[in-house]
């Protein structure tokens, strides 16, 4: 796991900009794993710039979300789906057609999440996986207890997961309670990882991360096993960080 510390939250963006588009530039074919989340807001406006200023183009590539809200439909605001159409592919010239997701509202989420994952493996694998990475250290939506070998799976989301995804629905509607996800075994076959963290309500997650012992209890350790994984932070997201 290589560990860069940036300057500031911009510069985790612009580094993390860097990675991702010289690999579009080596493989305009690429097929990236998707995260969301108020993190992933910055980078992306970051590729959208830098979309608009270097000719890059996202027209060949293929996407995979990494998780979606149990009963929240596609077209719902604060559905996964929603958040990248909104932050990135109304604004650059993918064909929606190669970009994938999983459906929260399938009767048989088993069978939707091993169907998801086989289209993965279908399509050659994820060269690279971008995350974000929660307070309580999770992964996807692999929260602790996750197994470090788990599948897709759906999952009952912990109360600061709840709390950190308020905002982003409308007033007064209840966030769902469950998710379904990629296992982290599955994150940890793409041949790329490029996770970014910024502030300090990251710190303690970031240490138990680099620093902790490969556990369920932070799914995110699990990326000490990964021979590409690359991780971003800025200055409050790397303070408990002692080497
Ligand atoms: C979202 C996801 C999550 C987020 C994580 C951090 O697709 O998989 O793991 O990356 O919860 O979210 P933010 O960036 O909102 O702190």
């Amino acid at each position: 796991m290589r560990v860069i510390r940036c300057e500031s939250g911009g510069a985790v963006c612009r580094e993390g900009t860097d990675r991702v588009f010289a690999l579009l530039k080596k493989r305009p074919d690429a097929i990236l794993g998707m995260a969301t989340g108020n993190t992933m807001v910055p980078f992306y406006a970051e590729w959208v710039r830098r979309f608009r200023v270097e000719g890059v183009s996202f027209r060949r590539i293929s996407t995979f979300n990494l998780d979606e809200y149990v009963g929240l439909p596609a077209s719902h605001p604060a559905s996964f789906r929603s958040f990248l159409a909104e932050y990135l592919y109304s604004k650059v010239d993918i064909d929606l057609s190669s970009t994938h997701v999983l459906d929260g509202c399938a009767k048989d989420l088993g069978a939707e999440g091993r169907r998801y994952e086989e289209e993965i493996r279908k399509a050659g694998g994820i060269d690279l996986q971008l995350l974000g990475i929660g307070q309580n250290g999770h992964i996807g939506f692999n929260e602790p207890g996750s197994p470090l070998d788990g599948r897709a799976h759906v999952v009952e989301l912990a109360a600061s997961t709840i709390a950190a995804s308020r905002s982003a629905f409308p007033k007064g509607e209840e966030v769902p309670r469950q998710a379904v996800t990629i296992g982290v075994a599955t994150i940890l076959e793409a041949r790329s990882i490029l996770l970014l963290a910024t502030g300090a309500s990251k710190a303690e997650a970031i240490v138990a991360m680099v620093e902790g012992p490969q556990t369920a209890g932070c799914p995110a350790s699990a990326l000490q096993r990964h021979p590409n994984t690359t991780v971003l932070l800025d200055a409050p997201a790397a303070r408990l960080l002692k080497r």
